[in-house]
């Protein structure tokens, strides 16, 4: 898809990353890639060849991936974004590849992969079904797909729709947070096989970190703050929600999914 054709889902992820791009470089929240490390550690079997990093923002994950012997391209609707990742790669002595485009058609031949990773960003994406489907496709046959992304377990509406609204009212590019079952389901739709999948605890640390890292609005800071004073006791036990040393904080379901090509 050329950049100029961009659905209004995957222009609002490309104006709001364009305009904030500067909030997600060193000291961000993302840049602790333990996550990442972690669920490496569990495909041990797979050496390290070529790596697609897709909506790679400034880059934490894939240049890890670069910093370990992963030869990386990084991929993102934002050129802002992809500036900022080639100019760590520079600092820190790392070769990558950028390239803008959006997850849901990738401008990659088939099975040019090993690997093809996506974190905290799939919940922006317009069409994750025609994502999962291009990943499958640049995999090689045995190649891995990972994801990590805010989630939330499968059966819980309530508790699902007011995350939803609360991200939505925060961050307006936000889309869709998906249950470890959708995303087994598009998973194995495209052909590939879950392996892991597991919802971690994820802290969100303080509400107006969070804001000011989405520039949200007045308005909306105030209407997020009334949905936490009224949140339903559903969302309040699954994210625990709550208050320390005057912050509020709740913790995130973070999905990591670990799927093979056959
Ligand atoms: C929170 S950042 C990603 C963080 C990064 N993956 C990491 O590990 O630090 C979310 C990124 O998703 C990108 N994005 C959102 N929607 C997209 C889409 N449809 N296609 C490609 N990139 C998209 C944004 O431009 C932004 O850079």
């Amino acid at each position: 898809m050329a950049m100029d054709k961009l659905n209004q889902i995957q222009r609002a992820a490309q104006q709001q990353f364009d305009r904030q791009s500067e909030r997600y470089g060193k000291g961000h929240i993302l840049s602790d890639v333990s996550d990442v490390k972690d669920a490496l550690g569990r495909l041990d079997w797979l050496k390290p060849g070529r790596a697609l990093d897709v909506a790679s923002g400034t880059g934490h994950t894939g240049l890890y991936l670069a910093g370990v012997g992963w030869q990386v391209t990084l991929a993102d609707i934002s050129g802002k974004m992809l500036e900022r990742a080639s100019a760590t790669a520079r600092e820190r002595g790392l070769r990558v590849e950028t390239r803008q485009h959006a997850a849901e058609t990738f401008p990659y031949a088939d099975a040019e992969f090993d690997l093809v990773t996506c974190r905290v960003a799939a919940h922006h994406f317009s069409d994750p079904a025609a994502f999962v489907r291009e990943t499958a496709r640049v995999l090689k046959p045995g190649g891995a797909f990972l994801l990590i992304d805010g989630s939330i377990e499968d059966g819980q509406p309530v508790a699902e729709e007011w995350a939803h609204n609360v991200e939505k009212l925060r961050d307006p590019s936000h889309h869709r947070l998906l249950s470890p079952g959708t995303w087994t389901k598009l998973c194995e739709d495209a052909g590939l096989r879950v392996v892991f999948s597991e919802l971690q605890p994820f802290k969100q640390p303080d509400l107006n970190w969070y804001f000011d890292a989405a520039n949200t609005s007045p308005d909306n800071r105030a209407k997020v703050l009334e949905l936490i004073r009224t949140a339903p006791a559903e969302a309040h036990s699954l994210f625990r929600l709550g208050e320390e040393d005057g912050k509020i904080v709740w913790w995130w379901q973070r999905l990591v999914l670990v799927a093979v090509k056959a």
